[in-house]
């Protein structure tokens, strides 16, 4: 293993790869339809819960909830709503965001703008065929916002552990076929390829294969995969795993790949992850479900052999009360809204993280280097909200 102190030539080539090969005008415009088409699902929410006349009397999300009857923490998925609607549009202002819980005033009745939705399709459409994937997504989250916090509340957890057979393929299609989620699997790839040095890779939260997908892919185009010993693809949910293996089946068949059960939250050894037994961890999307980040990082540093990588590639807030796109759905499960315990320095909200939140926790967790790619400006010029990038880690 290579002895060093910064991934600065690498940092570079992939900041240049990112701007020059990775990053793609459909990408941009993808995902400018994106916010908007969020929004306009989150207004026509708005005016069919009456939530002009109900934030009269229930300023924050958490009475809010109640009078609604939703469940428990359902006040976080309101939250993320009302605080996107008020830092975007003016029919509602944030009148305190002292706390995690805000409270909202109403101003006016929005202007429902569903009519919109059609035009979106079609811009989509124009990048290509898959591209109205992510908008389907959307259309998925607002058809089942009223059930998901209230009488089924965890409805979104199983279908995003797939034990809800029917709608497999919606997830299958938001983490796979979207293009604007395929650069996050693509971006987590090219960092494996330039920083693997050969052994073993585990894969955390490997899910509907994504990850595996790009990462062998890349491997073989850059002529590493001899020097993949072994592939440990992992997951909390039986379903998936047993699905990726069928559907990659004669696909990977020269790289010896373990399937194997591996709850990030519990006890890595107890669940037959040996100490020094891993050459890099990777995960796509994958490392911000995990409980208490500072303790998964550890688990990962004992399964890591000395000098070991991390790639995580994560979607990013660049504020940490930012919702993203997909939240829509996301925030229906309570799961996503809960489980991670919160701290000032590295964990302030729900589910995603900032860049800043990242290295702080590897700090923490004592690793020797981290670094967030590409840097902030390259992806300035091209995202304006959250966005995707690549946690790169030694121990
Ligand atoms: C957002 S998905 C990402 C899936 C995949 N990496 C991708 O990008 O398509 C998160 C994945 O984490 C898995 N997951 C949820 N809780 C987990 C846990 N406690 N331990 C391990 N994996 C978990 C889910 O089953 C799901 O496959």
């Amino acid at each position: 293993m290579t002895e060093r102190n910064s991934f600065r030539s690498e940092a570079t080539e992939f900041n240049r790869w990112v701007k020059d090969w990775l990053f793609k005008p459909e990408h941009k415009v993808g995902t400018e339809v994106l916010e908007q088409a969020v929004d306009i699902h989150l207004i026509s929410l708005y005016k069919e819960l009456n939530f002009h006349e109900l934030l009269e009397q229930h300023s924050d999300p958490k009475t809010l909830a109640a009078a609604l009857n939703y469940s428990d923490s359902a006040w976080i998925a309101l939250n993320a709503m009302l605080k996107r609607l008020s830092d975007r549009h003016d029919f509602i202002a944030c009148i305190d965001d002292t706390q995690e819980c805000k409270r909202y005033r109403p101003i006016r009745e929005p202007v429902d703008k569903s009519d919109e939705l059609a035009a979106h399709y079609k811009t989509m459409e124009q990048l290509g065929a898959e591209y109205v994937a992510p908008l389907e997504f959307l259309e998925f989250g607002r058809t089942h916002f009223t059930q998901a916090l209230g009488l089924d509340h965890e409805f979104m957890d199983r279908v995003l552990t797939g034990q809800e057979k029917e709608h497999n393929e919606t997830w299958n299609r938001a983490t796979n076929t979207d293009p604007l989620q395929d650069i996050h699997g693509i971006m987590g790839a090219k960092a494996v390829e330039m920083l693997f040095e050969g052994g073993t890779i585990l894969e955390v939260g490997g899910g509907t294969g994504n990850g595996m997908r790009n990462n062998l892919d890349y491997l073989r185009d850059g002529g590493k995969s001899d020097s993949l010993e072994r592939y440990v693809f992992t997951d909390v949910s039986m379903p998936f795993i047993l699905n990726t293996r069928r559907e990659f089946k004669g696909r990977y068949d020269d790289i010896n790949c373990d399937w194997r059960l591996l709850n990030i939250n519990k006890d890595w050894a107890a669940q037959r992850i040996e100490a020094d037994s891993t050459d890099l961890i990777y995960g796509v999307n994958a490392a911000h479900i995990a409980m208490h980040t500072v303790d998964f990082l550890k688990e990962c540093k004992r399964a890591l052999r000395p000098g070991g990588t991390i790639v995580f590639s994560e979607r990013l807030r660049r504020h940490p009360s930012d919702m993203a796109p997909r939240e829509i759905v996301l925030n229906l499960s309570s799961y996503h809204r809960t489980a991670a315990i919160r701290h000032p320095e590295y964990r302030p909200e729900h589910a995603y993280l900032t860049a800043d939140n990242w290295l702080r926790a590897f700090e923490l967790a004592e690793y020797t280097l981290c670094e967030v790619w590409p840097d902030k400006q390259s992806n300035d010029s091209y995202f304006t909200d959250q966005y995707a990038a690549v946690i790169v880690g030694r121990v």
